[in-house]
C-alpha cells in the first residue's frame, strides 16, 4: 500500500515534527514524510530530520521582504516538487495567506495548544490558567484562512492542576501534541476523517469514552 506522503513546516525544536519521525518509523504507519520545510535556517527541527535522512529545505521569509505572495509561492512549489500530499504545519510560526491555503484545501493541518475554539492565538497556557479551566489540552484541525479555524479532525485533553505554571502545562500539553499528531495523521491517511463542510466526521467504530472529571469525584 502506497504511503501519504507528508511535508512538514517548522520554524523551531520541531518536538512534534519529531514525533511524526518517530511514528513513521513504523512499517506499519500508513505516512511518510517527504520533506521538512523550514522558514528559518537554524530550526533545530532541520537537524532532526537530517538526522533522520529525510529531505529538507529551506525558504527563508526574509529573502522576500514585503513579498509574501513570493515568500509562499516559493514554499508551495518546492512542496509541489516534493510529491507531498499532505501538509503539516508543526510549529510553524508564520500566518499563511489565504492564497496558500487555498492551494492546499483540506490537505493542509496545523496543531495548536489549546482546546480549540477556546485560545487561539498566542500564550494559551497562561490564558488558560487565568481563565481558570479545568481541562486545557491541543487540537488537530484542518486549516481555513482565518487563524486557528477549521474543522477539528482530534483533540487530546489534559488536567490543570493544582501548583501549575504556565511551563508545567506546557509540558504535559505538548506530551498530548506529540500522541495526538500522529493519530490524527493516521486517521486521515487511512481515510477515516472525511471533511463534511464545516466538520470532520470520523468513519469506524469510536469507543465511548467515560467522563474525565477534575478534579476527580
Ligand atoms: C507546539 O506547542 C505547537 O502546538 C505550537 O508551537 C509548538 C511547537 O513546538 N504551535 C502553535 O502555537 C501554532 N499556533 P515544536 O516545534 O517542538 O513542535
Amino acid at each position: 500500500m502506497s504511503k501519504l506522503k507528508l511535508g512538514v513546516l517548522i520554524s523551531g525544536r520541531g518536538s512534534n515534527l519529531q514525533a511524526l519521525i518517530d511514528a513513521c518509523a513504523a512499517p506499519d504507519f500508513p505516512a511518510e514524510i517527504a520533506l521538512v520545510l523550514s522558514n528559518k535556517a537554524d530550526a533545530f527541527g532541520l537537524e532532526r530530520a537530517a538526522k533522520a535522512g529525510i529531505a529538507t529545505a529551506v525558504v527563508s521569509h526574509r529573502d522576500y521582504p514585503g513579498d509574501k505572495p513570493a515568500f509562499e509561492a516559493a514554499m508551495n512549489a518546492t512542496l509541489r516538487d516534493s510529491g507531498v500530499e499532505l501538509v503539516c504545519l508543526a510549529g510553524f510560526m508564520r500566518l499563511l495567506s489565504p492564497w496558500f491555503v487555498g492551494q492546499w484545501h483540506n490537505a493542509l493541518i496545523n496543531i495548536h495548544p489549546s482546546l480549540l475554539p477556546s485560545f487561539k492565538g498566542l500564550d494559551t497556557h497562561q490564558r488558560a490558567l487565568d481563565t481558570g479551566v479545568r481541562f486545557h489540552g491541543c487540537t488537530v484541525h484542518y486549516v481555513r484562512p482565518e487563524m486557528d479555524e477549521g474543522p477539528i479532525i482530534a483533540q487530546a485533553a489534559v488536567p490543570v492542576l493544582p501548583g501549575d505554571d504556565a511551563h508545567r502545562l506546557a509540558d504535559r500539553v505538548l506530551d498530548s501534541e506529540h500522541r495526538l499528531y500522529p493519530h490524527a495523521v493516521r486517521l486521515i491517511a487511512e481515510g477515516r476523517a472525511r471533511v463534511d463542510g464545516d466538520l470532520v466526521r470520523i468513519e469506524g467504530p469510536v469507543p465511548e469514552l467515560a467522563a474525565v472529571v477534575n478534579p476527580p469525584l
